[in-house]
């Protein structure tokens, strides 16, 4: 019996190298090794995205992109959180055992209070719905960002305290953090991210490729662009750079050319993927709906054991 894993990519804007190398080629690697259930958690992106269109093509957008990198929709399951409405129903519950205090020492909420942005009622439960999506299916492993750790760990607090009210029922998770890419820093020399609007985007065009690589940031100082070194290094050895590093030190045009090679000849590939995908939306759609009802079926039948254990299965 292969281990359940489960992850899932929020649909909040376009995917960025620094997303690729840090997280979701890894999905890719996994998908042999694990029973997988890869989904787009919509109804978490309600916290920031509030536009109904806008909505929609980020969501077919991560859907295009979970098969464009490679993921296979025969051997994993593909879906999107809203199809099932088991995972809202399940925060529910969940939401009746933790308590306030406990949710208020969540990062992301710390944040929004610590920049006195007035939260969401959403945004504080945000780990809660997130537990949810984990733990309704016997998850193993959660492979994540070092940022999303503390979340999973309140998934596993919510299991072991669900288990000693109601008895045995969910399996703990554990996160895995994702091999370390150390930071891929951004045009700015910041991590990249699409909150800093410094990113290389992962389908970019040839010519965007050029003006974002021709606008990373270098120190004056040493030989070697410590910026441009960084992305380069996602796409060749560092064997192999740091020969051409040596030979072209100081030259610091020669090196971002050398660098748009290399990305030009690794994403070109990938954005071609990408566009034949994103030909055919209703084959796109498809996966998801189909991804969907056999995800559902799963859910439902927790669902039915989680009801029965809290005491609402009448009949
Ligand atoms: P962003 O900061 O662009 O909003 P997310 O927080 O949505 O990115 O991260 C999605 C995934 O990509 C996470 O697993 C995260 O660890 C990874 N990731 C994001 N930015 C980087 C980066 N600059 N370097 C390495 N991994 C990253
Ligand atoms: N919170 C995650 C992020 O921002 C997205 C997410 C929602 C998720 N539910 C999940 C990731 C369940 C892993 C498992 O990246």
């Amino acid at each position: 019996m292969k281990k359940i894993l489960l992850s899932g990519i929020k649909p909040t804007g376009r995917p960025h190298i620094g997303n690729y190398f840090g997280a979701m080629r890894q999905f890719v690697e996994l998908q042999n090794e694990y029973e997988c259930f890869f989904f787009i958690p919509d109804y978490h992106a309600l916290t920031t995205v509030q536009n109904s269109e806008e909505l929609k093509q980020n969501t077919l957008d991560v859907a295009i992109d979970y098969l464009a990198i490679g993921l296979d929709p025969e051997k994993v399951l593909l879906y999107k959180q809203s199809d099932i409405p088991e995972h809202a129903e399940l925060a529910w519950i969940f939401d009746c055992l933790v308590t306030v205090p406990y949710l208020e020492r969540a990062h992301a909420y710390k944040d929004a209070v610590a920049k006195k942005k007035e939260a969401s009622v959403g945004l504080f439960n945000y780990p809660v719905l997130m537990a949810a999506d984990i733990l309704l299916y016997d998850t193993d492993v959660v492979p994540v960002g070092a940022d999303q750790k503390q979340h999973v760990e309140i998934a596993r607090d919510i299991a072991e305290k669900f288990n000693r009210i109601y008895g045995e029922t969910f399996k703990l998770p554990n996160a895995h953090i994702m091999k370390e890419v150390a930071v891929v820093p951004g045009i700015d020399g910041q991590k990249m991210s699409k909150s800093y609007g410094n990113t290389i985007p992962l389908f970019a065009e040839d010519s965007d490729i050029e003006k974002l690589a021709m606008s990373i940031v270098t120190d004056s100082s040493g030989g070697v662009p410590k910026n441009v070194y960084e992305i380069h290094k996602l796409f060749r050895s560092e064997k192999e750079l740091e020969k051409l590093y040596e030979e072209k030190a100081g030259k610091y045009k020669d090196l971002k050319e050398a660098l748009i090679a290399d990305m030009k000849n690794f994403i070109a590939p990938l954005r071609a993927k990408r566009a034949t995908i994103a030909g055919d939306t209703g084959a796109v759609l498809k996966v998801l709906k189909d991804g969907g009802e056999r995800t559902r079926a799963l859910a439902q039948t927790k669902m039915d054991l989680v009801r029965e254990k809290i005491g609402v299965k009448l009949y």
